[in-house]
């Protein structure tokens, strides 16, 4: 088995949430400092879900407590359903770094190794898929830290991951675009992530309103990393989309309306997706 394949398997088949964190951070340290990797075509027992703890117990968004800032309840499930969504990102990562490795390296790994002089069989081979793992791996560890943070805040505020219903929904569109790099680049951070930026900024402002700054401190932190974590979703969408010589937009566009069941709606923080690289003539032409 490959090097990313042991070390996203430890995070995706543990269960437990804080147990998942600490493989995720090992993997990052791990992968940092490996110096054989493997081949980067194997998915060899990738599974189709991620462990889940027993408890939250998953259920129709219906069913999820309402988010409120207003008060000290409504604002516990808030970060509930905020750890909840950082929880899946770790998997998301992972399951990105992982799944499509050997798909990066077929495809785009000609012609980046051959620019950069890496001869393939050569002990460094495979540098593109080991950029594109290096990149989500940092997603992933990043994803850990967040859910940790939010963990941390339920605990203080005397509650904890697991004390209430999550939403079962968020592995869905792993699901429908697990054989499809693009969508998957698509619509996890272009579509999915990015509509984390354009929400955050009013629900920090409506923390601090309601006195509760060490929230709203945490979610200046996320909403700084996610900003990355789109960018770097475009980046490899862009490279993808360039080797296959398509226009980035109008292939947006198209994934969007295939695999995406929701609505891209404004408001939009144009200038994070802008820093990001998501530029408005992607995403404003399938805004409803
Ligand atoms: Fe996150
Ligand atoms: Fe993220």
């Amino acid at each position: 088995m490959n090097l990313v394949t042991q070390l996203a398997l430890e995070v995706l088949t543990t269960a437990e949430p804080l147990q998942k964190v600490a493989a995720a951070r090992k993997a990052a340290v791990c992968w940092k400092n490996a110096t054989e990797f493997g081949s980067f075509g194997s998915q060899h027992g990738l599974p189709d879900r991620p462990a889940r703890p027993p408890k939250p117990v998953l259920t129709d968004h219906r069913q999820v407590p309402k988010r409120k800032t207003g008060s000290a309840k409504g604002r516990v499930a808030l970060i509930h359903a905020l750890a909840h969504i950082e929880l899946n990102a770790i998997d998301l990562a992972f399951d990105m770094a992982v799944r499509f490795a050997g798909e990066c390296q077929a495809r785009l790994g000609e012609t980046t190794d051959e620019t950069s002089g890496v001869s393939a069989g050569s002990m460094s081979a495979g540098g593109v898929a080991r950029e594109f793992i290096s990149d989500w791996i940092g997603v992933g560890s990043e994803e850990a830290e967040h859910f940790e943070l939010l963990e941390n805040r339920l605990k203080d505020l005397g509650s904890f991951y697991g004390a209430m219903n999550a939403h079962d929904g968020l592995w869905q569109a792993a699901v429908d675009t697990k054989d499809n790099w693009s969508a998957r680049l698509a619509i996890v951070p272009m579509v999915l992530e990015a509509r984390g930026l354009d929400v955050t900024l009013a629900t920090v402002a409506e923390l601090r309103d309601h006195g509760d700054p060490k929230t709203a401190e945490i979610l200046e932190k996320i909403y700084k990393d996610e900003i990355r974590h789109v960018e770097t979703g475009v980046k490899w969408f862009t490279r993808l989309c360039e080797v296959d010589g398509v226009k980035p937009d109008g292939t947006f566009k198209s994934l969007v309306a295939e695999f995406f069941k929701g609505q891209i709606k404004p408001p939009f923080n144009v200038e994070a997706r802008t820093q990001a690289g998501l530029l408005p003539h992607f995403y404003r032409s399938v805004a409803h």
